[in-house]
């Protein structure tokens, strides 16, 4: 559903009084049950999303889930703040500094920019990331071994040349590729930096469309739909959250539509090539319980998932008259049937 600015605007501020009134539960502050007699205190932990789609939600219901597994149970020796970043840089910072305020133990940041904005405001909480695509262009850690300081987490690195070479055997002979992304996300940068690598040493055109917000991805969609013959996304927060429209602009004019999700994909995306994200969410819960037990983030390699599977909608395929290869057919999970 659309929002109106103004209105958005106004939930944030509402959001945010609500925030500096304390009138939402947080890490610390109030006590609980548990904190009197001999029990010990429950761990505290912020999880600050930048914004809820699909995959980071999955993300975030794996992370809580593998949590369990470790032995952390919400409402009994956990204590969860989760608070929804809105896409909107001043509430992800009023989330950290209540998280820091509030005394979290361990502060778990999903998407890089609620990474960027949860590190701006401690060097002492150990940080743990999840589904930061590229954790030293972000700014994040100085090396991926040694992340150094208070900061880890896991990377779902992206390859957008492997998913060109996917696309071509989907749909060969493309000369101009359109890239949809944000431009206020460092986590496409890269990948669109690579894009722009694969068409140099192939001979094909890239034409840009960036957006800075989702209501922008409609307009961008259709800026690109009659100059190009496919269309790249690369792991974008702001385009995940509007597929509905871009998948509607471009399902019309009949233009394969590459994304770098299967959540992507599941939501109307042609195809992508990329990772399991409740493996990655699993993987930063073992990372957070390490901490809880005394490890130094800053010790802690960054993980990097390297399983990586074809996902492919057959819906989508049908609406725009593309027949998928067998060899494609073979190896890929197919979503949207
Ligand atoms: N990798 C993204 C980032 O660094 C976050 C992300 C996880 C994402 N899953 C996604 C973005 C799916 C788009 C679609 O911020």
């Amino acid at each position: 559903m659309k929002m109106k600015t103004n209105m958005k605007q106004l939930l944030a501020v509402l959001m945010m009084l609500a925030l500096t009134l304390g009138l939402l539960a947080g890490c610390g502050g109030e006590k609980t049950a548990s904190e009197g007699g001999n029990e010990t205190k429950p761990v505290k932990i912020g999880i600050l999303q930048l914004m809820e789609h699909p995959s980071l939600n999955t993300i975030r219901e794996s992370i809580i889930e593998g949590l369990t597994e470790a032995g952390y149970t919400e409402g009994d020796n956990l204590e969860v703040d989760y608070q929804n970043g809105q896409n909107d840089m001043t509430v992800m910072k009023t989330a950290a500094q209540k998280f820091v305020e509030g005394g979290c133990d361990v502060i778990i940041a999903i998407a890089t920019p609620a990474a960027q904005a949860v590190l701006s405001e401690t060097t002492d909480i150990p940080i743990v990331f999840a589904a930061v695509t590229d954790p030293i262009g972000a700014g994040l850690v100085d090396s991926l071994e040694v992340p150094g300081g208070n900061v880890t987490g896991t990377s779902d690195e992206v390859s957008a040349e492997m998913i060109m070479n996917l696309a071509e055997e989907i749909t060969p002979g493309f000369q101009k590729i359109g890239a949809l992304y944000s431009s206020g996300e460092d986590n496409s940068a890269s990948v669109i930096a690579n894009l722009k690598e694969y068409a140099a040493a192939n001979d094909l055109e890239v034409i840009e469309s960036a957006v800075t917000n989702s209501s922008e991805v409609q307009q961008a969609a259709q800026y690109l739909a009659d100059k190009v013959d496919i269309v790249y996304s690369p792991i974008d927060n702001t385009v995940a959250s509007a597929m509905a429209v871009a998948t509607e602009v471009f399902n019309e004019q009949k233009i394969p539509f590459y994304v770098s999700a299967d959540s992507m994909v599941q939501d109307g995306g042609l195809a992508t090539y990329g990772i399991d994200y409740t493996v990655l969410g699993k993987e930063t819960s073992a990372m957070v319980a390490r901490i809880l037990e005394g490890e130094n983030p800053g010790e802690m390699p960054v993980v990097k998932m390297s399983d990586m599977s074809v996902y492919i909608n057959q819906q989508t395929a049908d609406a725009i008259g593309v027949t998928f290869p067998q060899s494609v057919l073979d190896k890929a999970q197919v979503l949207g049937e």
